[in-house]
């Protein structure tokens, strides 16, 4: 068996093909996918074939699986490890509530997967269960958008550190938080460039979750991190990806971010799984940070108007 990579950016992004990856791997072969996802970033499979089993037995090649924060009301599936990036509720109807829509809104917006706690994701596992036609998920380059920075910024970025926070993203979708209430809530800490572990590259690492530069007055660190989030913005950073059911995408979240596509998600079902490693550099919090964020989010949940109170 002969893994085929098909480059999607001259510098970023591949598809691969010719390896199936529904049962055990040779160490050979987990070693050489390791490497293509450190070199491309993103990598996409089509027609995989994989079920919740398989997509989580296959996840483990890359390292510890985060487990799944609890969702709104039932749980759609047995496994811990998957995150519901659906619009569809355990009966498999579609949610349409102000939740759901502030929630898209905020997953619109360019970002990398939670890196509001320091215990953040590395790969993301998206696995495409049924699709709208349209519905893609758009894909940047963090080490292409820094390597073309001018000398000047790069200068100005060595030794910065920002401060993401859920909540902040969650109240730029939308969401009814005072700026003050953000305050109160747990921020994470990361440096504004790191090296990327897998290739030696280094990356900018911001996003929608980054809120204040440290050390900088409020103002100035916003508008930095505006500039920087529409710099990795530009075409030539970017490229979607349109998903047929089996199809999966592979983020490595400490080089690449991602932003949902524009569909109607009141008309159309899209089921999206995904499963999640955690950065082996980050320190391992045992119950989950992650889980305890999103507690804490839909406990303020309450006070959107047409919101039931969340059971979970
Ligand atoms: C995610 C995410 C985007 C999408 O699952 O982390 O941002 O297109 N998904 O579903
Ligand atoms: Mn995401």
């Amino acid at each position: 068996m002969s893994i085929t990579v098909t480059p999607i950016l001259p510098r970023f992004g591949a598809e691969v093909s010719g390896i199936d990856i529904t049962g055990p791997l040779s160490e050979e072969n987990k070693r050489e996918i390791i490497d293509i996802q450190n070199r491309w970033g993103v990598t996409v499979w089509r027609d995989t074939g994989l079920d919740d089993d398989s997509h989580v037995a296959f996840t483990r090649i890359f390292g510890d699986v985060i487990l799944a924060p609890k969702t709104r009301g039932r749980p759609r599936f047995a496994h811990p490890e998957l995150f519901d990036a659906s619009n569809l509720d355990a009966d498999g109807n579609i949610v349409d509530d102000e939740h759901r829509r502030l929630t898209n809104r905020g997953n619109r917006l360019w970002h990398s997967d939670s890196s509001f706690v320091q215990e953040r994701a590395a790969q993301s596992l998206l696995l495409c269960h049924e699709a709208p036609n349209g519905g893609p998920t758009w894909f940047a380059d963090t080490r292409s958008a820094y390597d073309d920075l001018p000398q000047a910024m790069k200068d100005r970025l060595a030794g910065l550190e920002a401060r993401h926070c859920y909540f902040w993203s969650r109240r730029r979708a939308g969401y009814p938080y005072t700026e003050e209430e953000v305050d109160r809530f747990p921020h994470s800490v990361h440096p504004v460039v790191h090296v990327h572990a897998g290739s030696g590259r280094k990356a900018l690492y911001l996003g929608a979750h980054a809120r204040d530069i440290v050390g900088m007055e409020r103002e100035e660190g916003r508008a930095l991190i505006e500039e920087l989030n529409d710099w990795v913005g530009r075409p030539e950073y970017i490229f979607p990806v349109e998903y047929r059911p089996g199809d999966m995408v592979i983020w490595d979240n400490l080089c690449t971010y991602h932003r949902a596509g524009d569909f109607d998600e009141s008309l159309h079902r899209r089921d999206m799984r995904r499963t999640t490693i955690r950065d082996p550099q980050a320190p391992d919090s045992g119950d989950g940070s992650v889980q305890a964020m999103f507690r804490q989010a839909s406990q303020t949940d309450g006070r959107i108007a047409g919101l039931q109170d969340p059971k979970s």
